[in-house]
């Protein structure tokens, strides 16, 4: 079986949610205590020994670029002082690591999974939707090559979500399910609490077989008239295994504000450095 060594992070969103912040900052740099939030995702990635991170990025993203590139004069400056560069070491990669392909429309997130198709190639790869935040030990992505290595085919991360939140997201018509597994038997992008299959949701992490591509290629509009990943993924099923994978862990929706003010504390309460004071804070709130 193909090791998964490529992923995608479409992060052309525009990121309304988070306005007036995010007017002229990409979302995925709003930061999560001292990370930003693509950080997350490719330490996520990179745990999981992803060894090429393909940004699938938009007009007014380049701020991203910048942040895993080198940034002389600071390195400098700090090395100057006697610094420790430590806090950068995560923001750097070997050249050609990062790839970067525009979505020159937001045409939706199938369509921003087939703008990485050349840089693909013919294997599988993952995907990671940054504004899903995923706390475990080990990682979501982690926990998913694993039970990839177990199964094959593709995988996607499942979790319940309230019956009247299912617009929301992909839900699940699960099948028979084997400790952290559910047989994925049909997807449906965000239908209506009364319209859907179950309410165990898609999450922002996929596994997905290269043969996926040529499904989005022919795709039509989906539900709210873009090119839904989802709606390509259930062309799939019945063809190739399909999985869901139940992650031990914790997800924050950090699309979200209430998700992403939630992130930011249980982060905060992780840090050694900062925990008891938080906690303090917390207490006089
Ligand atoms: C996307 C997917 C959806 C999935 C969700 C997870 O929706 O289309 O199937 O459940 O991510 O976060 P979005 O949140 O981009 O609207």
């Amino acid at each position: 079986m193909d090791k998964v060594r490529k992923a995608v992070f479409p992060i052309g969103g525009l990121g309304t949610r988070f306005l007036p912040a995010t007017k002229a900052m990409p979302k995925e740099m709003l930061p999560i205590v001292d990370r930003p939030l693509i950080q997350y995702a490719v330490d996520e990635a990179r745990e999981a020994g992803i060894e090429q991170f393909i940004f699938v990025t938009s007009r007014g993203k380049s701020l991203i670029e910048d942040h895993f590139d080198h940034s002389f004069e600071l390195e400098e400056m700090m090395e100057r002082r006697g610094k420790s560069l430590d806090a950068l070491v995560d923001t750097r990669f070997a050249p050609g690591d990062i790839a970067i392909v525009r979505q020159q429309e937001p045409l939706g997130l199938g369509h921003a999974v087939w703008c990485a198709r050349r840089l693909v190639g013919d294997e599988p790869f993952a995907v990671l939707l940054p504004d899903d935040l995923m706390i475990g030990q080990p990682g979501c992505l982690k926990q998913m090559v694993e039970a990839y290595a177990r199964v094959g085919g593709n995988l996607l991360c499942a979790e319940e979500v309230p019956h009247d939140r299912t617009n929301k997201y992909g839900i699940i018509t699960p099948g028979a399910a084997d400790g952290t597994l559910t047989e994925v038997r049909g997807l449906v992008e965000k239908p209506a609490p009364a319209e859907a299959p179950s309410n165990l949701a898609v999450i922002g992490r996929y596994i997905l077989q290269p043969a996926i591509m040529d499904i989005l290629a022919q795709q039509e509009e989906g539900a709210g008239g873009e090119i839904q990943l989802t709606d390509a993924m259930t062309h799939l099923i019945g063809r190739q295994p399909f999985h869901g994978v139940t992650f031990a862990g914790t997800r924050y929706d950090c699309g979200d504000k209430h998700g992403f003010v939630s992130a930011t504390i249980a982060v905060a309460l992780s840090r050694p450095d900062m925990a008891s004071a938080v906690r303090d804070c917390l207490a006089g709130a």
